[in-house]
């Protein structure tokens, strides 16, 4: 992707559907000098989520919507990005599956992070089916978005070592640690930074 300045960020939206802690990882990331971009929309399936509330905090603009209709929200997104001169998307905890149509027009700029060593346990649950197989390790992953669910290139990896007493919730928080700094280093690594 091409360089962009401090003056020039890159504009990313970032999709959430529950708490946002990786979305409150990037945002804070993108206000470092060295971030290549910036965050400037937030997108929700769900009008509950946590995560939205950091819209006011950073003053970020959001929009819910139920992608009921995928298609309609799809066109609604596309319309906005396009007034906003949106260029990026970097999915986090969002639980709705995009059109291959959507995907295609961000190529190679449509993010994602997953709770797994990819290809490992791609889809839900993937702690209980990664301690259920008693794996020394796991970890997060942050690959581009293509059609097929959480089956793009692979950007980069975090492995976590599974202890032999950890419980979903104890796997699941150490994870997400590192899920915190894996993300903003992948955008990193897209840039050539
Ligand atoms: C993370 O574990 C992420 O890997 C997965 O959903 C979770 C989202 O957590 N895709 P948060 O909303 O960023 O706190």
């Amino acid at each position: 992707m091409v360089l962009s300045t401090g003056y020039n960020k890159v504009k990313t939206a970032v999709f959430i559907s529950g708490t946002g802690s990786n979305l409150k990882s990037l945002i804070k990331f993108s206000k470092n000098r060295i971030s290549p971009i910036s965050i400037d929309y937030i997108i929700s399936n769900n009008s509950k989520a946590k995560g939205l509330n950091f819209a006011k905090k950073y003053k970020i603009k959001k929009k819910v919507l139920n992608f009921k209709n995928k298609q309609l929200s799809e066109n609604k997104l596309l319309s906005i990005f396009k007034k906003n001169n949106v260029k990026m998307i970097c999915l986090a905890g969002f639980m709705k599956i995009l059109s291959k149509n959507f995907i295609k027009k961000f190529e190679g700029k449509i993010l994602n992070i997953h709770p797994s060593l990819l290809p490992k346990y791609k889809g839900l649950y993937t702690y209980q089916r990664a301690l259920n197989n008693k794996e020394k390790y796991s970890g997060c992953t942050v690959h581009f978005v293509n059609s097929k669910l959480d089956s793009g290139k692979i950007i980069l990896q975090k492995k976590v070592k599974v202890a032999k007493n950890d419980t979903v919730n104890s796997l699941a928080k150490k994870i997400l640690i590192q899920e915190h700094k894996l993300y903003p280093k992948a955008i990193l690594k897209i840039f050539n930074l």
